[in-house]
């Protein structure tokens, strides 16, 4: 099989994640899509790639094979099952939708086409989480006890005002949690394993939005282990988003800057002896494999879904005097 074929739809985020499949071996850019046909223009020119507002010249076009969807969260659903249906594989940005409801609705277009449906959660790839996940399937911190996930950033009003989408509950599927800290929510899921229960607790402090700019969860996983997320775009800088796991033999912190591994006294070498749970390094290449190769996707979309339903948690949970939510 020769090159794998690409178009991007949605060119805000969009356009990094063009640039990334024109650096990306084996991969192809074909084409960018946007509704706005100056800026599909200017990218399309920048990339030396096809530029189309519609997408259906993408879906018609035999030399994409596969079309990542970066328009505003609240139309993932529609557009990846057009793709989908269309023949053509699928990737998504974060979060996959807003309601686990448009999930399913992902889930079965995936089903019914056969194809593949990929969820671009690019710090999975991480060389500290990765590892965390290897370290974790392999038994390197014991028994998991406790993952914390936080994420303190500065977004103005005017981010929120732009687009006319951000902070919305339909577009944005929430705020400061749906939006900034899906990455650790996405991180937290994946490496303590499913939730059974969710108590939330949301607030909107500094800007004019319906849905929330700071939040706050107590999860509690099938496991027994504890979970805490905190998410805001309220702090006076971005300069903070962190993960934290610890088990019974040993912990990862990694808090956007040197990452910590820290284990009980005796068990310090492990450090030395932690593997990558995957060799890519991003999603494109993932894709790329996956298409080529038969090669699992690490975020699929059912691993796509999961981070919504404990999102949609946190919020019928807040919208409910913070009563715990169980998850089934
Ligand atoms: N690190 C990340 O993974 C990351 C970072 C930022 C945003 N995102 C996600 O990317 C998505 C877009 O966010 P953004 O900040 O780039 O938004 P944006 O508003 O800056 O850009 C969205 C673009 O999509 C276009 N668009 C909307 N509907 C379309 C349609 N039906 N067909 C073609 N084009 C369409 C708009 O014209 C716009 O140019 C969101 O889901 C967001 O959560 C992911």
């Amino acid at each position: 099989m020769g090159e794998i074929g690409f178009s991007v739809v949605g060119l805000g985020m969009g356009a990094s994640r063009a640039r990334l499949i024109t650096e990306t071996e084996g991969a192809r850019l074909v084409s960018v899509v946007d509704l706005r046909e100056d800026l599909a223009e200017k990218m399309g020119r920048e990339f030396g790639c096809r530029w189309q507002t519609d997408l259906d010249d993408a879906l018609n076009d035999d030399e994409v094979d596969v079309m990542f969807i970066l328009t505003p969260s609240g139309t993932h659903c529609d557009l990846v099952v057009r793709v989908l249906d269309a023949g053509k594989h699928a990737i998504s940005t974060k979060p996959m939708e807003v309601t686990v409801d448009r999930c399913d609705l992902m889930l079965e277009a995936q089903q019914r086409s056969g194809k593949l449906l990929c969820i671009d959660f690019e710090r999975r790839f991480e060389d500290v989480h990765s590892k965390a996940k290897w370290a974790i399937e392999n038994g390197r911190l014991g028994r998991l006890m406790m993952g914390e996930a936080r994420l303190k950033w500065f977004r103005d009003q005017e981010y929120y005002d732009a687009g006319g989408w951000r902070g919305t509950w339909k577009m944005d599927g929430g705020g400061a949690l749906a939006n900034q800290t899906i990455h650790e929510i996405d991180l937290l899921r994946w490496l303590m394993g499913p939730p059974r229960t969710v108590t939330g607790r949301i607030a909107a402090l500094n800007h004019k939005i319906e849905t929330e700019d700071l939040g706050v969860a107590i999860i509690e996983f099938e496991s027994g282990a504890v979970g805490t997320i905190l998410g805001t775009t309220t702090f006076p800088v971005s300069d903070y988003q962190g993960l934290e796991v610890h088990g019974t033999e040993g912990a990862m912190i990694s808090t956007g800057e040197e990452p910590r591994w820290i284990f009980s006294p005796g068990l310090e070498d492990r450090a030395e002896s932690i593997e990558r749970f995957a060799p890519y390094e991003n999603t494109i290449q993932n894709m790329v494999a996956a298409v080529r190769d038969g090669a699992p996707l690490i975020c699929d979309g059912h691993e796509g879904r999961a981070s919504v339903q404990i999102l949609n948690a946190v919020y019928e949970s807040a919208r409910d005097g913070s009563k715990p939510v169980k998850l089934g």
